[in-house]
């Protein structure tokens, strides 16, 4: 594949402190993120499966992590965006030279940027991806916004997010120990769906999925959730995860889950995909 690859970093990008630490997070994590992707990968090839594949129009990944999944976009349009709110992950995705993958001419830019605020013309985009990042924004009405004014008419979205119920194991055996936020808050679906609903010139459709993972011990899941940079947590007071005596607690209460398969983890994915009014 030829094409033209052009870099476009911008830097300055005016972030309330969770998002700073949210791009900080992914950032450090962007080499360790791949071999622990393993729902991300899952859940992201089964969003593509809804997205129409012919090789017409601009697509952009938003949210687009280390970009694993680009080569295969090759099949879904001509022109293509990778924007990240890390500078980390959008390198590692830019690293991956795209241009000498794929056969067809692809103009292809990566953009620093939050999906709030997208450094993109107005309908400019045919078909906009993004998978597993919404779950980061806190308000993702900004996001359905600014995903309405950058789409063209006839334009396709396809996102997926985390909400309500994903790593219910988890939450129930840290509040069987305390009071404090050790995971990050999931909106409830309903919530997703009502913010979807505040942008009047798309037509959405939503599934909720369940992916059940598996681990051998929690120390396990906290290590994966770790190397993917998916650690944060909004409005989390102290650490509190230090002691060894903790831990062993927190094992204890979590293997109360074990099943044969090992210990689970739930992940709840809302599907949504959205098509702009032709006019
Ligand atoms: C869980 S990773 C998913 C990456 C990729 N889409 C995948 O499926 O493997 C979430 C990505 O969203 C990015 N992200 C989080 N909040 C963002 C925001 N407000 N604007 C743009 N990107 C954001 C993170 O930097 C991270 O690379």
């Amino acid at each position: 594949m030829t094409g033209t690859m052009t870099a476009t970093l911008t830097a300055a990008i005016a972030a309330p402190e969770f998002i700073r630490q949210v791009a900080h997070s992914f950032g450090k994590a962007c080499d360790s993120y791949l071999p622990a992707a393993r729902l991300q990968q899952q859940v992201a090839l089964d969003a593509l499966t809804l997205l129409p594949a012919d090789k017409q129009g601009h697509l952009l990944d938003l949210g687009c992590g280390p970009g694993w999944i680009h080569p295969r976009f090759a099949a879904y349009c001509n022109q293509f965006t990778a924007a990240d709110l890390s500078a980390g992950m959008l390198a590692k995705a830019a690293s991956q030279q795209l241009a000498s993958h794929i056969a067809t001419p692809l103009t292809t830019t990566y953009v620093q940027a939050d999906a709030r605020q997208l450094p993109l013309p107005a309908q400019s985009v045919d078909k906009l991806f993004s998978s597993l990042m919404l779950q980061w924004c806190p308000k993702p009405a900004a996001v359905f916004a600014e995903a309405e004014r950058i789409l063209a008419p006839g334009g396709r979205i396809v996102m997926t997010t985390l909400v309500d119920g994903t790593l219910a194991e988890l939450k129930q055996a840290f509040a069987s120990l305390d009071q404090q936020q050790h995971i990050n808050h999931f909106l409830p679906a309903a919530d997703v769906v009502a913010a979807a609903g505040s942008v009047s010139n798309i037509r959405w459709q939503f599934e909720q999925r369940c992916y059940p993972l598996f681990y051998t011990d929690v120390v396990s899941l906290a290590r994966e959730l770790k190397a993917l940079g998916a650690n944060q947590v909004a409005g989390r007071q102290s650490r509190g995860l230090t002691g060894k005596g903790y831990w062993q607690q927190l094992a204890a209460a979590y293997d109360l889950n074990r099943t044969t398969l090992g210990l689970p983890a739930s992940y709840q994915v809302l599907i949504i995909t959205g098509y702009k009014n032709a006019s």
